[in-house]
């Protein structure tokens, strides 16, 4: 996820663009970047950094120019930095290009580019289309040039392209990533969402998937197809303000972040997964054949949900690849003294990379000669600078206090860990195949859950006022038992104890009663008759049930007060699926007691502290 703002009219477009990227800033901010064309120069400023950081540099001398684009960053491939910071210009300095998305066939057509003597100067994907785009933009048609270099990308995109010799030209092309364009009196925007140009005009073009749209001086504007065929835009009038736009419409960014998730989990395996082959390809592990076959112990370390994650990476890793993983909590792992032999890899999960204990057991694990690899979401932070390798989530930037896509895009990548290192032991080409294929269908599936939203908001209306939840599974679905606890705790500030469903008779069971509510998932996996049982353990001592269990299963609703069902697939991903109703259940609870949902009390969305 990055952000990116054009402009073209009569105006100066510096500030109008800097507005735009603050618009734009929870897209991303590690760096950001201005280009404007007016026909005389290039003008180009960039650097790492947020968005304010730009305004100071550009506060000593503005640059001039009614055309223009700019970009926030949200790093994917290559680390925060100047050079790798959005607009992106070609060998010949002729055009700037701001990109959103993930060019996946970039090193092939970087290496094909390279070897006809064209000198990169980024690690990033979107270099590759700049490039590009000056390479076709021969006879001054810079419309031609963008959709005759689209048809040579692979992967997904939002962008915005001028041309320093032709201020009277902006382009937007997309495809998978949102663009829209704001229809003004004699003058024209173009941004990732409307936030950015609300304040300007309400009429807008939602660009669709494979448009492009050409902008010229004066509000003139036409969209067309890659392949050039004319397309009829349609405008439409924005009633929201900018800060609904930003959350794409929702209350809270934590609700859009939980909407997000059949694309961010998409997003975590693109380029991943190879389903035929029934497993997949982890490149940035830099992990060779042999080093990965001689991994003999695998150890987890994570912090609050992303530690969730990794007690499901433990089963996943365990069941299909045959290896012993040990999950720690990294506050515990830095002061232990753990035994690592060379044999050992480590794996951190953060969503934020900055999390300072999981820093602090990253250096430990480290000293003590393992290797150490990342599972992060933020591109360059310390703990993917520090590791050596990994694999980040691709999920965007996550804000709600409470993290959510982040969980599921980390689960998703450790399934494909788990296929990548089953395949090489344990399971045979149809077992992994069966896995693929049930990955790839994780994204549909989760979409159909969040299509219960209405259902779940009535529970939640039945079931706000209570001030004790007890939440169990077993199983894959423990660990989830245990996040879905612990959205409820964070922010709505409800005691909720999570629990493995059989251990429950060991203490919990003397809480139940007909004020403590119980969420159980309650699959048909390998324990869904062990899980019945621990329902009617509950129901006898007057406790109701919550129950999230899977579609077509006509037994549960006999046991259960409330049955949210869900999608089958198999055990293993079975997470993926099961955490999304509790995670609607804890927003809507938590926003029936009227809490502050993105910003929970006493909470810190990275803990750079121990
Ligand atoms: C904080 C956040 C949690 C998060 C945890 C670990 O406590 O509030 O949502 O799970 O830190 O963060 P990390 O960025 O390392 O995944």
């Amino acid at each position: 996820m990055c952000g990116i703002v054009g402009y073209i009219g009569n105006q100066e477009a510096c500030p109008i663009l800097l507005a735009g990227l603050t618009a734009l800033e929870y897209r991303g901010y590690d760096s950001a970047g201005i280009a404007l064309a007016n026909g005389k120069m290039v003008q180009i400023i960039k650097d790492k950094g947020n968005v304010a950081h730009l305004k100071e540099i550009l506060k000593k001398s503005p640059p001039m120019g009614t055309t223009g684009i700019a970009h926030t960053r949200w790093a994917t491939h290559g680390e925060p930095s100047q050079v790798n910071a959005h607009p992106h210009t070609d060998f010949g300095n002729r055009v700037a290009v701001a990109h959103n998305g993930i060019i996946e066939n970039y090193s092939v057509l970087k290496e094909m580019m390279k070897s006809e003597g064209v000198r990169f100067r980024s690690e990033t994907d979107s270099e590759v289309l700049s490039q590009l785009i000056g390479r076709y933009y021969t006879d001054g048609d810079l419309a031609a040039a963008v959709r005759r270099a689209l048809l040579d990308v692979e992967g997904t995109l939002g962008i915005a392209v001028i041309a320093f010799d032709n201020p009277d030209i902006l382009i937007g092309a997309r495809k998978g990533s949102p663009l829209v364009a704001g229809i003004g009196t004699d003058e024209l925007f173009l941004a990732s969402d409307a936030s950015a140009v609300v304040s300007h005009t309400k009429n807008v073009i939602y660009l669709k998937d494979g448009n492009l749209i050409e902008m010229r001086k004066g509000g003139v504007f036409h969209t067309m197809t890659f392949d050039n065929r004319a397309v009829n835009p349609e405008i439409q009038h924005i009633e929201w303000n900018a800060d609904a736009l930003a959350k794409g419409g929702f209350n809270h960014f934590m609700l859009k972040e939980i909407f997000e998730q059949p694309e961010t989990i998409r997003n975590a395996m693109r380029g991943r997964l190879l389903a035929e082959e029934g497993t997949s390809r982890l490149d940035g592990l830099n992990l060779v054949l042999p080093e990965l076959r001689s991994i003999q112990r695998i150890i987890l370390i994570g912090c609050g949900t992303s530690w969730h994650a990794a007690l499901i990476g433990e089963y996943m890793i365990e069941e299909v690849a045959g290896l012993p993983v040990e999950v720690e909590y990294a506050s515990e792992f830095r002061y232990r003294n753990p035994i690592i032999d060379p044999h050992t890899v480590v794996f951190v999960l953060s969503q934020s990379g900055e999390t300072a204990d999981t820093l602090a057991a990253l250096r430990e694990a480290a000293n003590r000669g393992a290797t150490v690899l990342g599972i992060c979401n933020a591109v360059g932070s310390s703990i993917a600078r520090e590791t050596h390798g990994g694999v980040y989530l691709h999920a965007g930037p996550e804000i709600g206090v409470a993290s959510t896509k982040a969980f599921t895009s980390q689960v998703t990548v450790l399934a494909l860990l788990t296929l990548l290192l089953g395949r090489m032991r344990r399971i045979s080409h149809a077992d992994g195949m069966k896995i693929a294929k049930a990955l790839a269908e994780i994204p549909k599936q989760a979409a159909k859950i969040l299509k219960k939203n209405e259902e779940i908001i009535e529970i939640a209306r039945t079931y706000y006022k209570h001030n004790n939840f007890l939440y169990l599974g077993r199983s894959y679905n423990f660990p989830v038992a245990l996040e879905g606890a612990l959205k409820l705790k964070e922010i709505s500030y409800v005691h909720a104890e999570g629990y493995p469903a059989a251990e429950m008779k060991h203490g919990p069971i003397a809480l139940i009663d007909k004020n403590m509510p119980t969420v159980v998932i309650a699959l048909q996996d390998s324990v869904y008759e062990k899980v019945l049982s621990n329902i009617q353990e509950i129901k006898a001592r007057g406790g109701s049930i919550i129950a999230v269990a899977t579609e077509g299963d006509k037994q549960i609703a006999k046991h259960a007060q409330h049955v949210i069902y869900i999608p089958e697939t198999v055990d293993m991903l079975s997470p993926l699926l099961a955490v999304i109703p509790l995670q609607l259940l804890a927003y809507h609870i938590a926003a029936l007691r009227g809490c502050a949902i993105d910003q929970p009390r006493n909470l810190a969305k990275s803990v750079t502290v121990e």
